[in-house]
């Protein structure tokens, strides 16, 4: 049998004007249609894992995509709001630690989509499912700033380490070692250089 045309399946006629007037070449705006995979739901991938586990590790990791895009976003209202005599030192690391923390955004929501899943995506589901303290949309002083980003720090560590024993519990060797060299790894390295912001430290005289 002869294949349909796009054109055809469609109803529309291929021709260079529509009823409507419109030209053929004009894109076709302000569509909508059903959605081709539910948020929560997990296809079975050709990755010699189980559908359950992939589940179980999706959802899991959907928190912490969540956790992770809010650190990152904590990071850039950090970059922009920062005031002081550390202005310009922490300006700079706020950012690249924004970046880095980017880089993490993009490697926990492809691996849910290589797992068969649905990675979160959009700012308002974020704030709905992070467990990250929102904070206000005002300016803070630096030690309060430093300390909302080591408590995000704190829990995106505990929640990995949790997410990657999960993990190897179920055989998933791969979620197991992204999250153990690179999100535990990572996240780290950033509240330790966050953190010894916060000590006190002599600027001038030894005590
Ligand atoms: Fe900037």
């Amino acid at each position: 049998m002869a294949q349909k045309s796009t054109m055809e399946r469609s109803g529309r006629k291929n021709n260079a004007e529509s009823p409507s007037g419109q030209s053929g070449a004009a894109p076709l705006m302000h569509q909508r249609g059903r959605a081709t995979q539910k948020y929560g739901t997990v296809v079975k991938m050709a990755i010699g894992l189980e559908l359950s586990v992939c589940k179980e590790i999706c959802g899991r990791l959907n928190q912490l995509l969540a956790d992770t895009m809010t650190i990152r976003d904590l990071y850039k209202k950090c970059h922009w709001q920062v005031a002081g005599h550390t202005f310009y030192q922490l300006h700079l690391l706020f950012d690249k630690h924004y970046e880095e923390q980017s880089e993490l955004v993009d490697t926990i929501a492809e691996r849910i989509q290589l797992l068969g899943g649905v990675s979160i995506a959009m700012a308002a589901d974020v704030a709905e499912l992070t467990s990250i303290e929102r904070p206000p949309k005002d300016r803070e002083e630096v030690p309060v700033q430093i300390s909302r980003l080591l408590e995000a720090h704190e829990l995106i560590l505990k929640l990995a380490r949790e997410i990657a024993e999960k993990a190897d519990d179920l055989g998933d060797v791969g979620t197991n070692d992204t999250l153990a060299s690179e999100v535990v790894r990572k996240n780290e390295f950033q509240a330790w250089f966050v953190s010894e912001h916060v000590v006190e430290a002599p600027l001038v005289q030894a005590e």
